[in-house]
């Protein structure tokens, strides 16, 4: 899929129907998956085998809409989530834990400002919050020895700001954290975080990926770029074996491309349970199908207000990524 263009990914991408099959994906409603064997279901349980046993886990639809996403995106792996929220909780929470820090861009969206600076501020994640266009001096500041990850969105909700993701990629790598990226406002259709320097990339599908108001949904994209094993001493939970999940050690066992969703999946979702429904990826993948049609049209759309209000008397400023 990698070598078609982004208009064909987006019908395509994630889902090659054989002979006979349905030409849309699937919608799996079911919870459970049989197995003939309690052997197998043991294999599947203990990650030797892969497959589905539970949907709180993995469901083939999400699946299918995931690898899409992840197609979008230039990722190696992806997984959906039940929202944005939970999404950005996973992908950061996924690397830091309590007593660890994370450097995060001032003008993220405020949900993701409050669950960064008072709900993960109360399970002992602590957040240092720098301006997007703070100087090199401030940004290198702002890191401490237990920084695990910069966060930041492409366009900021709402104040609409652009970051400079190679600038924050750069830093974040000298450093020997992973750079996570909300893509929400500007989607793969615009900019494609990993192109840039991410090393994960999280949506709000709710918004236009979804397109029509129709479902909440959440999810996150691993490049497969950024090397645990090379900063071992960082990333414990990448890097040492999970007790809770029979001594595996995700980096070794998936490589640099599958660990981290990997990790997100057999022990994010299986505890916090985030999961969406495969009625929601369904209606999302209807959405995805027509990404590349609906967001140059908004952003025509956009551009078009932006300029009527700026040249309006009532009207002090305006702020759209769009005006010259
Ligand atoms: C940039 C961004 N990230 C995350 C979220 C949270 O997503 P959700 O509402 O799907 O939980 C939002 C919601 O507005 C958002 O705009």
């Amino acid at each position: 899929m990698s070598e078609y263009r982004i208009e064909t990914k987006c019908v395509q991408g994630g889902y090659t129907p054989g002979n006979g099959e349905p030409r849309q994906i699937p919608i799996y409603q079911s919870t459970t998956f049989k197995y003939d064997t309690s052997e197998h279901m043991g294999q599947l349980f203990d990650l030797e085998a892969s497959g589905y046993f539970y949907s709180r886990l993995q469901n083939p639809t999400c699946d299918l809409v995931a690898a899409k996403i992840a197609a979008l995106e230039g990722g190696t792996a992806a997984m959906l989530t039940s929202s944005g929220q939970a999404a950005n909780f996973y992908a950061v929470f996924n690397v830091a834990n309590c007593g660890d820090h994370v450097v995060a861009s001032s003008t993220i969206y405020g949900g993701t400002f409050n669950l960064f600076s008072v709900t993960m501020k109360k399970m002992g994640i602590d957040f240092t919050f720098v301006a997007p266009d703070c100087t090199e001096e401030e940004l290198a500041a702002a890191f401490k020895p237990n920084t695990k990850a910069v966060f930041g969105e492409t366009i900021a909700n709402p104040a609409l700001s652009v970051l400079d993701i190679e600038r924050f990629a750069n830093a974040a790598h000298a450093h020997g954290v992973p750079l996570i990226i909300d893509n929400t406002f500007a989607t793969p259709i615009n900019c494609r975080p990993i192109e840039w320097g991410a090393d994960i990339v999280t949506h709000s599908t709710t918004k236009y990926m979804d397109g029509h108001g129709a479902a909440v949904g959440g999810c996150i994209v691993d490049s497969g770029n950024f090397d645990w094993l090379a900063h071992a001493d960082k990333f414990p939970g990448l890097c040492t074996p999970d007790d809770s999940y029979h001594g595996i050690t995700y980096a070794e066992k998936f490589g640099q491309g599958g660990a981290f969703i990997t990790k997100a999946t057999a022990q994010l979702m299986r505890d916090f349970g985030s999961t969406q429904s495969p009625q929601s990826a369904f209606l999302l993948n209807l959405g995805l199908e027509s990404l590349h049609v609906r967001i140059p049209r908004h952003c025509e759309n956009g551009l078009a207000v932006a300029k009527y209000l700026k040249n309006h008397d009532l009207i002090s400023y305006v702020i759209y990524p769009g005006l010259e």
